[in-house]
């Protein structure tokens, strides 16, 4: 691919320092062409002037670009009217779901590796062998908006509140999880990845867990473990566990290093990473991807796990490795049909973390951390193939 047409949305709070901070790094890179083309939206500065977070025909508008490289959103001001995806405290996160259901990108990949020099709040040295990928599914289950408050305000009042899986959509995702594995694997074998740590399966090259409640939420949890039963068939060479969601939880405190590729529904997987971003230094390290992995058409959207923070926006305070190593997540993605985005990609994910084990997390404004990145991509030059 001769360029990489990229729309980037710096969006709220911090958003816009953090990414022009990754702005920064991704100039010093030697490739791939990117044409960066900076949008207002979506954006509570788009919504003052014109009613709503985004224009009427963003679809059709992003559809024309190969990625999108979000910021961050949210704005605890008086918020626009869509009230039913307003936090109470009124930051309105709207468009992100949008976006994500409406190009279709059912995937969300979000890793947790720890960072030499990051806050790592576990003491058991083992944790720090942790290298999981978190498999999110991303277009249905907890998240699909459907039920409803029954005599709302009244004494007998019920909210309901569906959960939808179909075959379909848990076959895809947790098809994915395997494709990751797999290729984890084979990362593994080319000395790309370190090997897996005191796996509880033994000699495994890569595993596969699939999360569910299915002690408490029967459906749901009889069609995930019946899909992932067939899938798993389809990849011998992949070790395979089911936790329940309440013991992953525990698990990935206790017990990190023992996971490599896990697959969960949205709402579990919202959870579970947050909880990763902890193991790996916090939400200020996070990164994340939203993919349709079957059509490379559509436009994966690349944004940090952490949000706006609108306390410290605009202080020069935000660190920006969670934006950086999302850049770099685009840079992989790229990489699959691109070698000069794989061997960028790496040489990013690099200079951040050599940055981070340097000089730790705290201690130099944003924009500073943005020029060290981008210095030490150019001083180090490309990494040996
Ligand atoms: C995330 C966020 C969002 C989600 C919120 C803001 C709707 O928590 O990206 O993980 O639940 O997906
Ligand atoms: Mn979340």
């Amino acid at each position: 691919q001769e360029s990489w047409q990229v729309a980037v949305m710096p969006g709220d709070g911090i958003g816009p320092e953090v990414m022009a901070a990754t702005r920064h790094a991704l100039e010093a890179l030697p490739g791939p062409a990117l044409v960066l083309t900076e949008l207002g939206w979506p954006a509570h500065a788009w919504h003052r002037d014109h009613g709503e977070m985004m224009p009427a025909d963003w679809r059709g508008q992003l559809a024309g670009y190969d990625a999108l490289l979000l910021g961050a959103l949210g704005d605890p001001g008086p918020s626009h009217d869509a009230q039913r995806y307003c936090l109470p405290d009124g930051v309105s996160l709207a468009p992100l779901l949008q976006l994500r259901k409406g190009l279709d990108l059912w995937a969300c990949e979000r890793p947790a590796v720890p960072l030499a020099g990051a806050p790592m709040p576990l003491s058991d040295p083992r944790a720090l062998h942790t290298d999981l990928l978190v498999i999110r599914e991303n277009s249905e289950g907890e998240y699909v908006d459907q039920g409803g408050r029954l005599a709302a305000g009244t004494p007998r009042e019920t909210a309901t509140q569906l959960e939808v899986f179909t075959r379909a959509g848990t076959e895809r995702i947790i098809r994915h999880a395997f494709e990751r594995a797999a290729r984890r694997a084979e990362e593994r074998r080319q000395g790309l990845r370190a090997p897996r740590y005191a796996a509880a399966d033994g000699a495994a090259d890569a595993a596969v867990c699939v999360v569910t409640k299915r002690n408490a939420v029967q459906y749901a949890g009889e069609l995930w473990s019946e899909v992932f039963a067939e899938v798993a068939a389809e990849y011998p060479g992949i070790a395979t566990h089911h936790e329940l969601i309440d013991a992953c939880c525990m698990k990935f405190v206790s017990q990190p290093w023992q996971f490599d590729v896990v697959v969960a529904s949205n709402l579990h997987g919202d959870i579970l990473t947050d909880l990763a971003a902890v193991l790996a230094g916090g939400m200020g390290v996070a990164p994340s991807a939203n993919l349709n992995p079957a059509d490379r058409s559509v436009p994966p959207l690349f944004e940090p796990t952490h949000g706006s923070a609108p306390d410290i926006a605009g202080a020069d305070r935000a660190h920006p490795a969670a934006m950086l190593l999302t850049a770099a997540a685009m840079l992989e993605w790229m990489g699959e049909v691109d070698p000069v985005a794989a061997r960028s990609a790496v040489q990013l994910q690099r200079a951040v973390a050599e940055d981070i084990a340097e000089h730790g997390m705290g201690g130099r404004g944003c924009a500073e951390v943005g020029r060290a990145v981008a210095q030490r991509i150019r001083t180090a030059g490309a990494p040996s193939a």
